[in-house]
């Protein structure tokens, strides 16, 4: 069996392989750019993880493993127009540094150029692979728009929380680890299993990057901190900030919600320094390590080599701690 870092390897050499270089450059040269600035490439990873752990070829899983990473980076050129954020990865976003349309176009070709490298897999299993990847595709989609609807609505509550980063993150975990899972020859029930750690993966893990969104040290986050804030983002924080507070708080979160009211440092200064009087960090940790012993608990349910499942249980783990 390879190593984290192996897979990782692995799929940076065949992302730097695939480098576009056709015409118009304006279109292609945002794609190199984002794809090689690097990230964690933890949906390929798991992809190659899940067609291992049922014996199969993690060669063979290498192009769809990079149509995920594709289709990945496609929504973040698009996510960072929607959330009107700076920096990606530590360096401008693809907006920033273009432009919307730019941005927006070369999004549009990720997304065809993803499909170009899924449909590469076996003709037994292409539908079924297509199926889940357009409706993983559709998913991210989906829970896109109600994360933008959230900005602007009041009331929203925690599971209604849940259901949206279901939708726009934890469905993409658990679609590339299907897609890992069909290629390895897994039954479908094995799959489903793997399905539901990747789901509850997923969802711990939005909430993680909600809360570094917060307390993200900004040399290692790689993004603007306090972007959510500044956005009004209905995160678990937010929601359960505003469950809790009472008087002066509650007053103070009230204020901060007119846009009148002010922005940038001052407005993300307030607003974290309520969420420590209120503890909602801790409340957001526990909520996440919920979400991973339920991962966990599915993992645990798969019939498969013990080592493989260790590899992938202590992969989840660290994903839990990170910085960026
Ligand atoms: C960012 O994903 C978008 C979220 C779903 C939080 P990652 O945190 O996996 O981003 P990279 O690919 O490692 O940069
Ligand atoms: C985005 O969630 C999930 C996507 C589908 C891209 P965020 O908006 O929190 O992701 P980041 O923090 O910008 O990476
Ligand atoms: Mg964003
Ligand atoms: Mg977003
Ligand atoms: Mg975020």
């Amino acid at each position: 069996m390879q190593s984290i870092s192996q897979l990782q390897q692995l799929i940076n050499q065949a992302i730097s392989e695939k480098q576009f270089n056709e015409n118009p450059t304006e279109l292609y040269e945002p794609i190199n750019y984002l794809m090689l600035l690097g990230g964690k490439r933890l949906r390929p990873v798991l992809l190659l993880m899940a067609t291992d752990l049922f014996g199969g070829s993690v060669l063979k899983a290498l192009d769809p493993a990079v149509g995920i990473e594709l289709f990945h980076n496609f929504t973040l050129m698009h996510d960072d127009i929607m959330d009107k954020a700076p920096l990606r990865r530590g360096k401008a976003s693809v907006h920033a540094r273009w432009n919307e349309n730019i941005a927006i176009l070369s999004g549009d070709v990720m997304f065809v150029e993803a499909y170009t490298q899924m449909i590469k897999v076996d003709d037994a299993i292409l539908r079924e692979v297509l199926d889940i990847f357009s409706m993983t595709a559709s998913g991210v989609c989906q829970g896109q728009q109600i994360d933008m609807n959230f900005e602007h609505a009041d009331g929203v509550t925690i599971p209604e929380y849940i259901e949206m980063i279901r939708l726009k993150t934890a469905m993409l975990l658990g679609g590339s680890l299907r897609i890992g899972a069909l290629i390895g020859g897994a039954n479908a029930g094995q799959a489903k299993y793997l399905y539901s750690f990747g789901e509850n993966l997923g969802i711990a893990f939005q909430l993680q990057d909600d809360i570094l969104d917060v307390y993200g040290d900004p040399d290692k986050f790689g993004k603007q901190v306090g972007g959510d804030i500044l956005s009004n983002k209905k995160t678990f924080l937010h929601i359960k900030a505003n469950e809790i507070a009472e008087g002066l708080d509650e007053e103070e979160l009230n204020f901060w919600r007119n846009p009148e009211s002010g922005s940038g440092t001052e407005k993300v200064e307030a607003i974290t320094a309520i969420y420590n009087r209120l503890g909602v960090r801790q409340l957001a940790e526990e909520e996440m390590n919920s979400y991973a012993e339920k991962a966990l608990f599915a993992l645990e349910q798969i019939d498969a080599d013990a080592e493989k499942k260790q590899a992938l249980r202590r992969f989840a783990e660290e994903l839990l701690v990170r910085e960026n």
